[in-house]
C-alpha cells in the first residue's frame, strides 16, 4: 500500500529571457518560471532524516552527509532558520526539470524541499527568506551565482533582477509565447560561468562593454514587455544572442537550433541559461508554433516545450 506523505512541496523550472552571464556582473536580467516542468519533494515519517533523489539514484543521510551536499545543506538551512532539530523524515525528491540544462533544476529542487519542510513543520517563511536559503545552496553548484535562479523559482513570477537587490515588480502587458528547445548537451553552469570569469579577467574592457550591451537590451526588453510590444522582443533576443556568442558561451548545437527556429519563422531566438549546451528559447506567434517546433526537432532538439508568460506577472 502506498503511504501518503506528511507534506509535499514543489517549484517550477525557469528560463532567462534576457541578461544571463552579464547578471553575474551587476547588469539587470529578466527571467520567468516554466510551470510545465517542476521539482517535487514528498516527506514521509521515518527513523532518521534522509533525502532520496529517485531520478538521480541518490540517497543522503543528512546527519552524516558532507557539508557540500546540496540536499543535506538545504535541509539543515531550513532547520537552522526555524531553530528545529533534524526531523525523522524521509524526503523524496523527484523532478521533470532537465539537469544541467539552464532550466534551474538545482534551485527548484532546493525550493521544493524547503516548501515541503515548511508545511511539515507547520511553519511559514517570507519568500525573500526562502529564496535566500536556496541561494546558499546555489553557491555549492557554482561559487558566484547571481541569485536569479532562486529568486524566480521561489517567487514563481517573471522577475526583473539585479544582483544583490530585491526583485522589482514589473507588468507583463500581453502574453509572450515561447518554445524551449533542448540541445541534449549537458552544460554545468559552473564551467561556463568560470570560463566567462577568466575571459573577463584577461580582457576586462571588452567584457564590460559586452555586459553593458546586454544590460541595455534587458532595459529595452522590460519597456517592450510593459508596453505589450511583443514583436520588439524578437530583435532584442537576437541581439542578446549575438553578445552571448561573443562572450564564447554559445555552441554549434545551440547555433543550429537558433538558426532553424529563425528560418521557420520565430521572431527571435537565443540560448537561455549558462549556454554551451542546455536550452535555447524562441519567440513565436500562435500561427508559427507548430512549424517552428517541427524545425527545432528536425535540427536535433531532444525536447521542445511550449510555454507562455502571462499578463498577471506582477510581484
Ligand atoms: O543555471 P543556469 O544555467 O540557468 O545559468 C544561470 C545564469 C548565469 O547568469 C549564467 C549564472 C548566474 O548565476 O546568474
Amino acid at each position: 500500500m502506498n503511504q501518503l506523505p506528511l507534506a509535499r512541496g514543489d517549484a517550477p523550472g525557469k528560463i532567462i529571457l534576457f541578461g544571463e552571464h552579464a547578471v553575474v556582473y551587476g547588469r539587470p536580467a529578466i527571467a520567468a518560471p516554466v510551470t510545465q516542468v517542476r521539482a517535487r519533494a514528498d516527506i514521509f515519517p521515518a527513523r532518521t532524516c534522509t533525502v532520496e533523489a529517485v531520478d538521480l539514484h541518490q540517497r543522503v543521510d543528512v546527519a552524516h552527509a558532507p557539508a557540500d551536499d546540496p540536499f543535506a545543506r538545504m535541509v539543515r538551512l531550513v532547520c537552522d532558520a526555524l531553530q528545529r532539530p533534524l526531523p525523522p523524515w524521509r524526503i523524496v525528491v523527484t523532478s521533470d526539470i532537465p539537469i544541467a540544462a539552464g532550466l534551474g533544476s538545482g534551485a527548484a529542487i532546493s525550493a521544493a524541499i524547503g516548501r515541503a519542510m515548511l508545511t511539515a513543520f507547520g511553519a511559514a517563511m517570507p519568500l525573500a527568506e526562502l529564496s535566500a536559503l536556496v541561494y546558499e545552496v546555489e553557491k555549492l553548484h557554482h561559487g558566484t551565482p547571481s541569485g536569479i535562479d532562486n529568486t524566480v523559482v521561489v517567487y514563481e513570477r517573471p522577475v526583473w533582477f539585479v544582483r544583490g537587490q530585491p526583485p522589482v515588480p514589473f507588468a507583463v502587458a500581453r502574453p509572450i509565447h515561447l518554445l524551449i528547445a533542448d540541445t541534449g548537451v549537458p552544460s554545468p553552469t559552473k564551467i561556463a560561468v568560470g570560463d566567462v570569469r577568466r575571459a573577463w579577467e584577461q580582457d576586462t574592457a571588452r567584457f564590460e562593454a559586452l555586459f553593458d550591451g546586454v544590460g541595455d537590451i534587458a532595459r529595452q526588453a522590460r519597456a517592450a514587455i510593459e508596453a505589450g510590444d511583443i514583436p520588439a522582443l524578437g530583435p532584442l533576443m537576437n541581439a542578446n544572442q549575438d553578445l552571448l556568442s561573443r562572450m564564447g558561451v554559445s555552441s554549434p548545437e545551440l547555433d543550429r537550433l537558433i538558426q532553424a527556429a529563425l528560418e521557420a519563422g520565430a521572431a527571435g531566438a537565443k540560448l537561455s541559461g549558462a549556454g554551451r549546451g542546455g536550452n535555447m528559447i524562441a519567440l513565436v506567434g500562435d500561427e508559427d508554433a507548430v512549424r517552428v517546433t517541427r524545425a527545432l526537432r528536425a535540427a536535433g532538439a531532444v525536447r521542445v516545450l511550449s510555454t507562455s508568460i502571462q499578463p498577471q506577472g506582477m510581484l
